[in-house]
């Protein structure tokens, strides 16, 4: 991803409302599934780390690795503390030992161009988790929405969640649980997948999505995904939306 890409990410993921939100809908899916204080978590592809000081509060310790060095400096000035490695995700199983986390994590990584063999990542990750260990995985909704705001952000591919459950079966993953989020944003992101399909695809890349919108409107979506975690809370998930979340526990 360019530079300026993490730089926008390091500046808004602690207080833009999609970031703000995915953290609450994760805290409420990882509940239970990890000993609160006494856990490893592994967040690969942790970007500039706006992950890791959450995933440290439900776990206990936090490990974020990532091949982008810039992305790990800002992580570093950001969170002076935060234990982070460079390396390739699909190669992770080489840089831990076997078995060392109790939780693993993917936000939004899966779907990036420089992930070659997304099922290579799963399975490196589930060789990292111990058996019975927790993986949670969001990824980018929907083929059809692919737009420039994909491109800005190195995107490669989208995913529904039965193509996720099949790959996580497939990798060894079992019990496990989804949902989509974020169904507010489908009509505007359709709207903006279909312009970029009228221009032959080169609608310009923006990361116009990942600044902060007008206060009340960020409020509103806020309060959608309130919403949607409210249904997640009790059991139920969300039919569509523009980004999927899977939860899952690899097979003992
Ligand atoms: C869209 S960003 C998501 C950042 C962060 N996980 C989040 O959701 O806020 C994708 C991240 O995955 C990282 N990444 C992509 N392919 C990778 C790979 N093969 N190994 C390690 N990191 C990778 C990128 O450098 C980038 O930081």
């Amino acid at each position: 991803m360019r530079e300026e890409l993490y730089d926008r990410l390091a500046e808004v993921e602690d207080t833009h409302w999609w970031f703000v939100a995915r953290r609450e809908l994760v805290r409420e899916m990882l509940r239970g599934r990890c000993a609160a204080g006494a856990c490893w978590a592994l967040d690969l592809g942790c970007g500039t780390g706006g992950n890791l000081p959450l995933l440290a509060g439900l776990c206990g310790s936090a490990v974020g690795l990532d091949l982008c060095a810039h992305a790990l400096s800002l992580a570093r000035s950001r969170q002076p503390g935060a234990l982070l490695v460079r390396g390739d995700a699909m190669r992770a199983a080489s840089v831990f030992r076997p078995g060392s986390f109790d939780v693993l994590t993917m936000f939004n990584v899966l779907y990036h161009q420089w992930v070659a063999d997304p099922e290579e990542v799963l399975a490196q990750g589930r060789e990292l988790l111990r058996p019975g260990g927790a993986l949670l995985v969001t990824e980018p909704a929907f083929a059809c929405l692919m737009r420039g705001h994909d491109r800005a952000g190195m995107g490669q591919r989208r995913f529904t969640l039965p193509a996720m459950r099949s790959m996580l079966r497939r990798a060894g993953f079992v019990n496990l649980r989804g949902t989509y989020f974020n169904a507010a944003g489908l009509l505007p992101a359709l709207v903006l997948a279909l312009w970029d399909r009228l221009r032959g695809g080169d609608a310009p890349r923006t990361t116009a999505e990942i600044s902060h919108p007008p206060r009340v409107v960020e409020t509103l979506l806020g309060a959608a995904m309130g919403g949607e975690r409210w249904l997640v809370r009790r059991g139920l998930s969300v039919p569509v939306g523009l980004t999927l979340l899977c939860v899952g526990e690899r097979r003992r």
